[in-house]
């Protein structure tokens, strides 16, 4: 997951996947032929019927090739199938093409509080 975070650019950081999946429905991991991670999504879970999306990756290599559709596409399948009835996901405006084109998701009012200081 490391490797696969700084292939795009992200700051990785140890032991963050250990301590987020306990809190996941589940996960799409992509891999090329030789087993390499080179897309991943999350999905976060309430324990009813909404689930969120969240850290959708593609390896800096690989992008622009669907992997990323295809790993969302997976998720919305395998919550849906799991009995979730809403998928969230929140981004930046630059990536409006790939989750409202590619990926199928429509846009609708939501909020977001800032809770801790930062950038
Ligand atoms: C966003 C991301 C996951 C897309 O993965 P991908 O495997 O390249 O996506 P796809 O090949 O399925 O893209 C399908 C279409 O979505 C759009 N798209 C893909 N990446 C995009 C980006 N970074 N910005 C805007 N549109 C994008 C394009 O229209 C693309 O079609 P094209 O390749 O013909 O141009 C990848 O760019 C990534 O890992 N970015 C860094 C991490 C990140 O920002 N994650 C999102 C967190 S909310």
């Amino acid at each position: 997951m490391i490797d696969l975070v700084q292939s795009h650019g992200g700051a990785a950081e140890t032991g963050w996947w250990h301590r987020v999946k306990r809190h996941s429905l589940g996960w799409v991991a992509a891999r090329d032929a030789a087993g390499l991670l080179v897309g991943f999504v999350n999905v976060a879970w309430d324990g009813g019927v909404h689930a969120f999306l969240l850290d959708t990756k593609t390896r800096g290599t690989h992008q622009h090739h669907g992997i990323g559709t295809a790993v969302v596409r997976l998720a919305v399948e395998r919550a849906r199938a799991a009995g979730c009835e809403w998928l969230h996901v929140d981004f930046e405006p630059g990536l409006r093409r790939f989750y409202l084109d590619a990926c199928g998701f429509r846009p609708t009012e939501a909020g977001l509080i800032r809770l801790a200081e930062g950038p």
